[in-house]
């Protein structure tokens, strides 16, 4: 997949609208950031924006799912303090994303800062793709750049509509985010044993990738919510699938055995492909199968890993072996709506050329 780069623009003295997926974990009662990494996974963009002569930048992101109105638990208000820190610069707060705070809020901005710009989804507009809505959001840049991978397998405003409205380019994150699950998706080319370790709560939303990996991978490791779900409902998967055998207490983590089992599996792998947890991790002794699955693919040196999913990003996080992975995605759905080969409508107008 070739894609339109922002190298390959230039970027002198324009106004740039910049997608980024900002959509963090946040702590219900503390209103706190859990996970932040989506945040610094796009400075490397943002730097390099602003490292080019005469340019404006301006942020536009999610948070939670609003449904077109304002909810102020959802401003990105709150996370500005914690935008600020990770992307080393000031942030100012525009109190909408399109109208004549954004105009006036971009003659404003000093040369080193960002603007970020309230919630899209306060707007019904955003989920409906609305052109009329994109249009307003265009209308006081120059160029839109989508470096919100996280997003792009939504037929939203500010990925897919605005694209007819500006010239758009893809920022190094999505670049780095498609070269690197681009390698796992051709998983014929790969060395073997491929494994795939699939967990999580959303059986529906995972059964098309379990059921693609199936096809592919060696072997096809299912824990978590969906495996008591996929066992439930009797579903019948090919003998690359595994199941649990045991689970802990309440059925709230895999089983020893289990673990014992997934290990094996796991251990000497060449490829591993990990999206959600084993269990509820988030609360010990539950998080025995998840923390161990970790250290494995961290101890496989010899493999390309690759992690993704909200939670499995957090245990992994937590676990201190982030650099012990070859690739951690900031996608949850859309990593797996790319491997399972379905379009992704935000990088319809980032891609030149399809490759073989
Ligand atoms: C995510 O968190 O996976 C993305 O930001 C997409 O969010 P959504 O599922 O609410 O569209």
């Amino acid at each position: 997949m070739k894609l339109k780069k922002i190298q390959d623009i230039d970027l002198a003295n324009k106004k740039i609208l910049m997608r980024v997926d900002f959509n963090v974990v946040m702590n219900d009662d503390t209103g706190e950031i859990v996970e932040s990494f989506r945040i610094d996974a796009v400075k490397e963009t943002v730097n390099y924006i602003l490292e080019q002569p005469g340019t404006k930048l301006a942020l536009i992101a999610h948070l939670g799912r609003p449904d077109g109105k304002v909810v102020m638990n959802d401003s990105l208000v709150q996370i500005v303090p914690e935008v600020a820190r990770l992307l080393g610069r000031p942030v100012s707060f525009v109190c909408d994303c399109i109208n004549d705070d954004v105009d006036a809020a971009l003659e404003s901005i000093d040369d080193n800062e960002v603007l970020l710009l309230e919630n899209l989804r306060f707007h019904p507009g955003e989920k409906e793709d609305d052109h009329t809505f994109a249009q307003k959001l265009a209308s006081p840049f120059d160029l839109y750049v989508n470096d919100a991978f996280a997003v792009s397998h939504r037929a939203h405003a500010s990925v897919h509509a605005i694209t007819h409205f500006l010239p758009s380019a893809a920022g190094m994150l999505m670049q780095h985010e498609l070269d690197n699950l681009g390698k796992v998706k051709e998983i014929d080319k790969t060395e073997r044993p491929a494994v795939a370790i699939i967990g999580g709560a959303k059986i529906n939303t995972k059964l098309p990738l379990i059921k693609q990996f199936e096809k592919k991978y060696d072997v096809v490791l299912v824990g978590g919510r969906i495996a008591i779900e996929a066992q439930e409902q009797q579903m019948i998967f090919s003998d690359s699938v595994i199941l649990p055998v045991d689970y802990a207490k309440d059925k709230l983590d895999i089983g020893p055995e289990t673990i014992k089992l997934f290990v094996e599996k796991v251990k000497g792998a060449k490829l591993i492909t990990w999206n959600g947890p084993m269990g509820k991790f988030e609360q010990k002794p539950f998080d025995a199968g998840t923390r161990t699955l970790v250290d494995v693919i961290a101890n496989d040196t010899d493999a390309f890993s690759l992690i993704g999913g909200g939670e499995s990003v957090q245990a992994l996080n937590e676990s201190g072996r982030w650099d012990d992975i070859s690739f951690v995605s900031t996608g949850g759905g859309a990593m797996l709506s790319f491997l399972s080969g379905e379009k992704m409508p935000g990088l319809e107008a980032l891609v030149i050329e399809e490759e073989d």
